[in-house]
């Protein structure tokens, strides 16, 4: 059998190859910090352009579909990989439909690796119908390997601090587990079968990895991930089984200029006396400064936002006490 065809931008590496034996051959035992991958889908009759309602005359034909008859075998082999290759503490975030989700769940949990989330991604452009429901969101099943440190970035997009107009915390909402992020559209350009928005991968990546991380993709596809990565300043490493997709997509990737797509992390708020137990002179200070804000108009979200700041504990903290005083 040829040697696979293996590309090297920078410190980059690509390798035109089934994921299971690429990983094999180039990605040693606890070597990847993140790997976050979108394995063909396993759809009988490929119907993903119906899926996406879309021109599929830009869509690369190089797209390799796995028979959906050995889709839990399939995916047994290329978890198990993915265990082996994650360091201890590493985190693996796979996109699945739900058609074969049973058997992605199947062969993580044959794993050591350890759930953190399911998160529903939902998108715009889903089938329309009109005699059901609209299917519009796609599973992201979020694991860790045991045995070391796990990485969450809290404070990578929002500060625990900062609210929208409405009061809300933003970093709350960001991190609830429905993300709702649209594809990107793109008439007229190149694009693989299913493509990831860019916005969700940079959003993975914030949290979950910090610059000169390896982070890996075993279905590279168009390169979203691996563009992500470059344009934040992690390694990468990922593997295309498809000869025609790594040749037309892979040299698409030298165009992407290192860190541009590196945003100004927010100000970390640091919240001096979380978690201290509460004296009496604050319990009295709280229930004070409360009937003054509570007087003079301030909404429930600002009386909150007010107090957490000026007895430096977290917004939940401050809420329960005024709970359970019978103030709200
Ligand atoms: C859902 S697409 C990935 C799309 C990618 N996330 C993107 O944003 O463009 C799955 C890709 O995996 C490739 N593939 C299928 N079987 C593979 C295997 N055994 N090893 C590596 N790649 C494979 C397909 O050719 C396809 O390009």
């Amino acid at each position: 059998m040829a040697a696979p065809t293996i590309e090297r931008i920078g410190e980059h590496l690509f390798v035109n190859a089934d994921c299971v034996r690429g990983a094999a051959a180039h990605l040693a035992d606890g070597s990847v910090d993140l790997m976050v991958t979108d394995p063909p889908y396993g759809i009988e009759g490929d119907r993903l352009d119906r899926h996406y309602n879309r021109d599929e005359r830009f869509v690369d034909d190089g797209y390799v579909e796995v028979d959906a008859r050995k889709y839990a075998s399939f995916s047994r082999a290329w978890i198990a990989q993915a265990e082996r290759v994650l360091k201890p503490g590493g985190q693996l975030y796979v996109v699945s439909g739900y058609t074969n989700l049973y058997d992605v769940l199947g062969a993580l949990r044959k794993t050591s690796l350890r759930e953190i989330n399911h998160i529903i991604w939902k998108y715009n452009f889903g089938v329309y119908t009109s005699s059901k429901f609209v299917s519009s969101h796609y599973h992201i099943l979020y694991y860790a390997k045991p045995g070391g440190r796990r990485r969450f970035n809290l404070q990578s997009r929002f500060a625990l601090d900062q609210t929208a107009a409405d009061g809300r915390s933003l970093n709350y909402r960001d991190r609830e587990d429905v993300w709702s992020i649209n594809r990107e559209y793109k008439p007229g350009q190149r694009k693989n079968k299913n493509e990831l928005p860019r916005a969700l991968l940079k959003k993975i990546l914030a949290y979950s990895s910090n610059e000169g991380e390896l982070v890996c993709d075993f279905f590279l596809g168009g390169g979203s991930t691996a563009a992500v990565a470059i344009g934040m300043n992690r390694r990468f490493v990922g593997f295309e089984v498809s000869e025609r997709t790594f040749r037309s997509r892979v040299p698409e990737l030298r165009k992407i200029v290192p860190g541009s797509l590196l945003d100004v992390p927010p100000e970390a708020h640091v919240v001096r006396n979380r978690g201290k137990s509460w004296s009496a002179e604050e319990l009295e200070q709280l229930q004070g400064r409360f009937r003054e804000l509570h007087a003079s108009g301030a909404t429930r979200g600002a009386i909150v936002a007010t107090l957490s700041a000026e007895l430096e504990r977290g917004a939940w903290a401050i809420r329960k006490r005024l709970r359970s005083a019978g103030s709200f």
